[in-house]
């Protein structure tokens, strides 16, 4: 994995921003798998101002996301599709029918989740996945157990999970208690990888993940089979390398 020391947060996004821009300029339908959470936060806003400013084009760009919660409505401010619409999707020229997102709504998960992986495999593959880390060292909703799944399946989320992002949530009472998320085979076959890190509380996962072992107690230690993933990490997440 080549890994890339950042100083700060700003820079961590920064640098997300230029190699997405400049992969969309060399490929105009370029297919991208995004991730939620607070760290692509920065990237996305970066993104939308190379838009508005500079006239990024996003007319010819896919996009298909990691996960989403379950069950949860699209108009609940926590989902991700709301997420997405309110960081990226609704500031950028992309059109909605080159959008996907697990659907949160789907009274039927087993299914939702076997034909979004169809999907994707009729999408003829990702060519960049952006992905982000637990600090338990989950990687879209794939948490730490004894086995982890290779399609894009129905998941509980363990405690932790459920504890650290029940910060964006009213009450730890409404976070959801499962999601549905891409499988750590689904997100292996993406051609290149790129993993945004900020954070000291990054830190003590970041040291698992180049440890040099491979374990499902830490799913994003997989990413080592890979042979395209950039680490972009901050001065404080990559503290104890
Ligand atoms: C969330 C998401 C992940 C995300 C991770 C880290 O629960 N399912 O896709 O990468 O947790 O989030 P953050 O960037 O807020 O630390």
């Amino acid at each position: 994995m080549k890994r890339i020391i950042c100083k700060n947060y700003d820079e961590v996004s920064l640098l997300g921003t230029d190699i997405l821009a400049k992969q969309i300029k060399q490929n105009p339908k370029i297919k991208m798998v995004l991730a939620t959470g607070s760290t692509p936060v920065g990237m996305y806003k970066k993104l939308v101002e190379m838009h508005k400013k500079n006239g990024l084009n996003f007319s010819g760009v896919r996009t298909f996301n990691l996960d989403e919660y379950y069950p949860i409505k699209k108009s609940n401010d926590q989902s991700y599709d709301f997420f997405m619409r309110d960081n990226l999707f609704s500031h950028i020229n992309i059109k909605p029918e080159n959008i996907h997102l697990p659907n949160g709504e789907s009274a039927d998960p087993e299914k939702e989740c076997a034909d979004y992986e169809k999907m994707l495999a009729q999408a003829g593959g990702v060519d960049i996945q952006v992905l982000g880390i637990g600090v338990n060292g989950h990687i879209g909703f794939n948490e730490p157990e004894n086995e982890l799944k290779l399609a894009t399946h129905l998941t509980n989320l363990t405690k932790n999970t459920i504890e650290v992002n029940s910060r964006f949530f009213k009450n730890i009472k409404d976070v959801p208690t499962k999601a549905l998320t891409m499988g750590m085979g689904t997100i292996m076959k993406a051609k290149s990888i790129l993993l945004l890190i900020s954070g000291e509380n990054k830190a003590p996962v970041v040291k698992k993940l180049f440890s040099g072992v491979v374990t499902t107690d830490v799913p994003a230690s997989f990413l080592n089979f890979h042979n395209d993933v950039t680490v972009i990490l901050d001065e404080r997440a990559a503290s104890l390398l």
